[in-house]
């Protein structure tokens, strides 16, 4: 399974793919606004930093602009995917860049037949919105156990990537799951690299080592 990491924060990228943890990274709109300086040099340098795949999503929205943003995009870098939301107005847009050989990751996508639609137009990436989901009381793992069943059903091509992850407990089961991608905001990394017990067991060995003032090696 790999990881990304939901975030267009260039020091949060270069300080995970440092640590060689993450596989890639998803941005959208919302998270490359918090950003400051000039956003087509922002996303050269995050691709330069980034080895595997980053999303890259289009603002425009007629659907001719859509698809001239998109090959635009995609020529930021040989590692862009290029992100377009599910939307009827934009089915013809995605199948004619899969042809093109544009590499998409279909968003904000919200129900099984959504992700169908999209695994039939041979996208690279299916986004499913779990913590979206949560928000208005739906448990948005269960979203994610059906297109895990659709996938293997029906063998399509298209790889499941976790999106919307809002909490520890969702990366733990969509990695049982078996998705082929999750992505996270960063503070989930910092969240899981602190665990009491760890730190404890840490303590506990460095007091007892000094106490037998031996040498190891
Ligand atoms: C994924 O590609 C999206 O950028 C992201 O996961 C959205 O998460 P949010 O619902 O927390 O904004």
């Amino acid at each position: 399974m790999k990881i990304f990491l939901d975030t267009a924060n260039l020091e949060e990228i270069k300080k995970w793919a440092d640590r060689g943890v993450i596989d890639g990274v998803t941005t959208n709109p919302t998270l490359l606004s918090k950003e400051k300086g000039d956003y087509k040099d922002l996303l050269i340098k995050i691709c330069e930093v980034v080895k595997g795949d980053v999303s890259i999503e289009v603002v425009e929205k007629d659907p001719e602009m859509v698809f001239k943003q998109a090959l635009e995009i995609s020529r930021i870098s040989s590692n862009v995917v290029v992100k377009i939301p599910f939307s009827e107005k934009y089915l013809k847009v995605i199948s004619s860049l899969v042809k093109e050989g544009v590499r998409i990751n279909a968003t904000l996508i919200f129900s099984l037949l959504q992700a169908l639609l999209m695994a039939k137009l041979n996208v690279l990436y299916i986004s499913p919105f779990l913590g979206r989901w949560d928000d208005i009381d739906v448990d948005g793992l269960k979203l994610l156990e059906q297109l895990v069943v659709l996938k293997t059903k029906y063998n399509f091509q298209s790889k499941i990537l976790a999106a919307s992850i809002r909490n520890l407990m969702h990366w733990h089961y969509a990695t049982l799951l078996g998705v082929d991608v999750i992505t996270l905001p960063p503070r989930l990394l910092d969240q899981v690299m602190s665990h009491p017990l760890t730190t404890q067991g840490i303590e506990k060995f460095e007091i007892d080592w000094e106490k037998s003032q031996k040498k190891l090696v």
